[in-house]
């Protein structure tokens, strides 16, 4: 059987476990596994902009002893210029593996669906899989491990990041708290998903419309841009005087009501003075620039456990 990594609970509690272990060990040994001795290809698609998914993916994937090929969205125009059902076909005859960041998510399924190799969800406007293995693993890194930490993230509690923290920290164990304002909660069904899998791990999932009530006595306080990519004609109203968001920003205020020792998380790319200020992102308790390392250890991990159960 294929197995594809198209959201976060693609990986059972235990598989979870068994990726940031070895994302641990290639973190200290970087050549450890190489499963794309060869070397193989791995298409890695971007119908999104990208830094660190670029730059990760490509490092990652030479690591493994592979070879990246990064495909420009608008050359390939994956469903209008060619179907999804075609792609899938040509690619899983040359490719190891294909990573995609695209819109929906169900053209990254039908990807899955046909393509013979292991499909990676490189961001979708529903999820982002790939950067909460790094953040899982970075929370383990400062804190010790993940189950039954305070996990609060504040901001647009809507979008592919909120969704993502819900079912990967609910899948470790965590008790996740996602906040954002009334009309921007979390897909009802996604929150059901986190709240079904916290129950077997012991941990808890919920959503609130209180910034101060999720981040106090949180152990770890995260948050992400109000304008994700493919939103940029609401700017205005997403970052404007008057948004909606502006009680969720994680200012030093709002950490105040956090633990001590809270750390801060972002997925980057960052806006100073929106979603964060510019001395929480910059000052002691931020370990964003350890979260965006550890995108290369997790996917590498990642992808080697994909190789192998395929
Ligand atoms: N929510 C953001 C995440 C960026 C990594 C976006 O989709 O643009």
């Amino acid at each position: 059987m294929t197995r594809h990594f198209l959201r976060d609970d693609d990986l059972s509690p235990a598989e979870q476990r068994e990726v940031l272990d070895l994302a641990a060990r290639l973190k200290a040994d970087r050549h450890c596994v190489r499963p794309l001795e060869g070397p193989r290809g791995v298409a890695v698609i971007f119908d999104k902009p990208t830094l660190r998914t670029q730059l990760s993916f490509s490092v990652g994937i030479a690591e493994l002893g592979g070879h990246p090929m990064i495909v420009d969205g608008n050359l390939a125009q994956v469903g209008t210029r060619e179907s999804i059902h075609d792609v899938a076909k040509v690619l899983g005859r040359q490719v190891s593996a294909i990573v995609w960041r695209t819109f929906a998510q169900k053209s990254l399924a039908e990807m899955a669906e046909h393509s013979g190799v292991p499909v990676v969800n490189a961001l979708t406007d529903d999820f982002h899989p790939c950067q909460i293995l790094a953040d899982l693993l970075t929370v383990t890194e400062h804190k010790g491990s993940v189950a039954g930490l305070k996990v609060a993230y504040v901001g647009d509690a809507a979008n592919n990041m909120a969704h993502s923290y819900l079912l990967g920290f609910a899948t470790a164990g965590a008790n996740i708290v996602v906040a954002g304002p009334e009309s921007y909660q979390p897909n009802p069904q996604i929150l059901e998903d986190a709240q079904r899998i916290a129950a077997q791990t012991g941990g808890s999932a919920t959503a609130s419309t209180d910034a101060v009530v999720a981040v106090s006595d949180a152990d770890v306080v995260i948050t992400d841009t109000w304008v994700s990519m493919g939103q940029e004609g609401e700017k205005a109203e997403r970052q404007g005087e008057t948004n909606p968001f502006r009680s969720f920003a994680v200012t030093a205020d709002l950490m105040a009501h956090a633990k001590a020792d809270a750390i801060v998380m972002h997925c980057l790319p960052a806006y100073r003075g929106y979603e964060i200020a510019a001395d929480v992102i910059d000052g002691p308790q931020s370990v964003v620039w350890d979260e965006a390392e550890n995108r290369l250890h997790a996917q590498k991990a990642l992808l080697a456990f994909l190789l192998e159960r395929s």
